[in-house]
């Protein structure tokens, strides 16, 4: 696993930690209702759990699991790749403190933040999504492909 998903898995679980725990105190203050601000935590907890939990755990997994390049460089521009992750874990952050302190302009920044990292992410894994990965991943045309398929008996 590569290190950029290491951290992308790992920083999506914390997100989940934080995404839950508002989701339960929430909860909890349904049932019991005892701390009225706890309503001010949803829209923080939809923040976490769908982009930091949902969205960067697939990120994470994609950018280690999708074919790769063959030599250097294999799993393509990870250096945007990371500035993807800042952004999107700054991101989360901002909109979340944002939603608390009810601060449309740090809303509007987080939002932002999380739009250039998907924007970024999508610049880093799109030439990656091919049906073929490792040597494979080096020809370049179709005739080579063809040739590579049969000589290792794949269909299609
Ligand atoms: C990946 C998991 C989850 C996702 C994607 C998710 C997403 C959402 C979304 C979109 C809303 C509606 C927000 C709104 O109306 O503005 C919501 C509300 C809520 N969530 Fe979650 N949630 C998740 C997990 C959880 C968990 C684990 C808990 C509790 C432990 C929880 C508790 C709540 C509560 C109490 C509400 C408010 C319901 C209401 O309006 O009465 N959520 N969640």
């Amino acid at each position: 696993m590569p290190k950029l998903s290491v951290w992308m898995v790992r920083a999506a679980l914390v997100h989940l930690g934080i995404g839950f725990l508002f989701g339960a105190l929430i909860l909890h203050h349904k049932g019991v209702p005892i701390y009225a601000w706890t309503w001010q935590l949803l829209s923080p907890h939809t923040e976490f759990v769908i982009f930091g939990w949902t969205m960067q755990f697939v990120m994470g997994i994609a950018f280690w699991i999708l074919p790769r390049f063959s030599g250097e460089r294999r799993y393509g521009r990870a250096g945007l790749g990371w500035w993807s992750f800042a952004l999107v874990n700054g991101g989360v952050l901002l909109t979340a403190l944002g939603d608390w302190f009810i601060n449309g302009p740090l809303v509007l920044a987080g939002r932002v933040a999380v739009l250039a990292a998907v924007v970024l992410f999508v610049i880093v894994i799109w030439p990656r999504v091919k049906p073929l990965g490792g040597y494979a991943a080096s020809l370049t045309n179709q005739k080579q492909i063809s040739e590579f398929k049969e000589h290792n008996h794949e269909s299609a």
